[in-house]
């Protein structure tokens, strides 16, 4: 079943991501009147970030709650933006609707890889954009999520394989992006860059990621157990023995992440 970000408390992992979007932003203008739409917005960072620059823009994510999110934020703000409730399999937007398509960490997660570059290159007219974030493996944040997915299948059994799955894309690897938006008529060009992610201890970063939507979805599973109070000080103690061995910084907590910047265009 396909994770629920509503779930708990996203708006802290927002902030942290922040930063990246603002790289994404920036390296689109200029965006004044440009139609943008912001694929799996979360809390409407790269939106509010593109309105802010005049852009005529859409935040689309399939978490209704964190939609809300998004518009607040952009009501606080006097920002105009547009949010609905969407899917990357189906885009809420006109063929040729936008000239840009931001997707910050975000359409990574939808589970039909081939399904999604159908519908961003059909929303992007023919001189539109395609930018996309993430992670590259080895990092830090794949570390911790391994090690969750891990016990969880220590615990539940590993996911079944189901044969008629589409095929997952390696959304850092150019050869992989080249394949899979090729086929589509466009070209891809990969970016590395490297976000640090810095706080005051393991201990209170794992704390702040305590209500993100992955743990509570995780928690709310373990908890389905009888033991499962056990389960979860089992899963927090690995948790923190991983986060602690990533650690960069003895006196406090630096972890730093590689990130691919994925840029489509056609031809
Ligand atoms: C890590 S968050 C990133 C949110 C935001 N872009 C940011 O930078 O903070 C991942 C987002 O992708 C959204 N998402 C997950 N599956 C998706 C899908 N199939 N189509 C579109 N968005 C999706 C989630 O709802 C969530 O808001």
């Amino acid at each position: 079943m396909e994770l629920d970000w509503g779930l708990g408390q996203y708006e802290p992992t927002g902030e942290a991501l922040l930063p990246i979007s603002e790289v994404v932003v920036g390296m689109s203008e200029p965006l004044a009147g440009k139609r943008v739409v912001d694929l799996g917005t979360g809390t409407g960072n790269a939106a509010l970030l593109a309105a802010e620059r005049g852009a005529v823009v859409t935040g689309v994510d399939p978490a209704a709650r964190l939609v809300e999110v998004a518009r607040k934020r952009a009501a606080e703000r006097g920002l105009q933006a547009e949010f609905v409730v969407g899917d990357a399999a189906s885009i809420p937007v006109a063929d040729g609707g936008a000239e840009l398509l931001l997707s910050v960490f975000a359409v990574i997660f939808a589970p039909d890889a081939d399904a999604a570059i159908a519908e961003m290159t059909r929303v992007v007219g023919p001189d539109g954009l395609i930018r996309v974030t993430s992670w590259v493996p080895g990092g830090s944040m794949m570390a911790i999520n391994n090690t969750a997915g891990k016990f969880m299948a220590e615990v539940f059994g590993a996911p079944k394989a189901d044969p008629d799955a589409p095929k997952p894309l390696a959304w850092h690897d150019e050869d992989a992006l080249r394949a899979a938006f090729g086929k589509y008529g466009f070209g891809v060009e990969v970016e590395r860059r490297l976000m640090n992610l810095t706080g005051t201890s393991a201990e209170v970063y794992l704390e702040k990621s305590a209500q993100h939507p992955m743990a509570v979805s995780a928690a709310q599973a373990l908890a389905s157990r009888p033991d499962g109070a056990q389960l979860q000080a089992g899963l927090e103690r690995r948790l923190l023995a991983a986060v602690q061995e990533i650690n960069e910084d003895p006196a406090a907590f630096k972890v730093s992440n590689e990130y691919a910047i994925v840029t489509a265009r056609r031809g």
